[in-house]
């Protein structure tokens, strides 16, 4: 078993949808310590952990946060509807399991009288096995969270399981910190986990409000066009290296900051991809929006399956970019 499995088994199972991050906050913190000078959290719940310099401000960050789902009501059978925390396919959610934050389990499933192609949140209920509203109310309220509750594994150098997004990013960062541990240079480095990406990016800008960074890079998980029969053709592959992205619907990244990565990833003889990712957005736009503008980059892990139980992605390509982020971390 690879030491990547480890970290992301224990930091993956951690309960952590949006707005709840305490228990993968406290998990990152606990190894993250032995490598930093300062760890603090801020009002949002960023993690802002400190590696400190007298040179450049460089701050790395990668999201704690998972999406899930949230009670909403609870009917007179004991039947639980839910709301969507973070973008949720419906497809991918029939006859899962979920798990809430007293360990509670219950099943996703649907109306059958509504055709499943029409299906909407709406016709979606949460299971837990109760005769009725009070027996349900007894381990269920309403505004209490869940999150996938699906096995994890290692196999053919690859992970599978639920929430690679983007605990894969905060394992990325661990094992970057970790390289460092015996470097010297002079930059000032924050690695941040951050909080409440998967509703709106809307941990980052304030971590980097508060650390002023120089240059930013966010780290998290991107898709892959290497599936049988895809719609739209996409450059990045599973387990050809880790994604240098250009681009997505919410950022362009800064040209110099992709070039000094594509660069910290030759001198480390890493091949890096390309990416252009034509939806969705990370943590990378709202860093670069902070004050009077910030240079950023991305660093993706290529992922399979994103935002299903079952996301996939490659070892190494994970470990390579932890090695680019530690090299990047000394220009
Ligand atoms: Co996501
Ligand atoms: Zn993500």
């Amino acid at each position: 078993m690879s030491k990547v499995f480890e970290l992301w088994d224990e930091i993956g199972g951690a309960f952590g949808p949006s707005g709840r991050e305490d228990a993968v906050r406290e998990a990152i913190a606990a190894i993250a310590g032995a490598y930093i000078d300062d760890i603090t959290t801020d009002a949002l719940g960023n993690l802002i952990c400190r590696k400190k310099g007298s040179g450049k401000k460089l701050l790395f960050a990668a999201h704690m946060d998972s999406i899930g789902v949230v009670a909403n009501y609870i009917d007179e059978k004991g039947f639980i509807r839910f709301s969507q925390v973070g973008g949720l396919f419906y497809g991918d959610l029939i006859n899962i399991t979920v798990r809430f934050a007293n360990g509670t389990r219950g099943v996703i499933s649907y109306e059958e009288k509504t055709p499943f192609k029409e299906l909407t949140l709406d016709g979606l209920f949460i299971d837990i096995g109760a005769r009725d509203r009070a027996s349900a109310e007894a381990l269920v309220q309403v505004g209490d969270f869940a999150v996938f509750d699906a096995p994890r594994f290692e196999q053919n150098g690859v992970l599978c399981g639920p929430y690679l997004d983007d605990r894969i990013g905060c394992v990325a960062l661990l094992l970057a910190l970790e390289q460092l541990a015996d470097v010297q240079t002079d930059n000032d480095l924050y690695f941040v986990f951050t909080a409440q990406e998967e509703v709106g990016l809307r941990g980052a800008g304030a971590a980097a409000f508060a650390v002023e960074p120089a240059v930013a890079v966010a780290v998290d998980v991107t898709d892959t066009g290497d599936l049988p029969e895809q719609k739209a053709p996409m450059a990045v592959a599973l387990g050809k290296g880790p994604a240098i992205k250009v681009m997505d619907r919410s950022v362009i990244c800064t040209p110099a900051v992709c070039a000094a990565l594509e660069q910290a990833g030759a001198d480390c003889g890493i091949a890096t991809q390309r990416e252009i990712l034509r939806f969705g957005g990370t943590d990378t736009a709202a860093l670069q929006r902070t004050r009077a503008g910030v240079q950023v980059g991305a660093v993706s892990i290529p992922t399979r399956y994103i935002h299903s139980p079952s996301e996939m992605c490659a070892v190494s390509d994970v470990e390579q970019a932890a090695t680019l982020l530690a090299r990047f971390a000394q220009l």
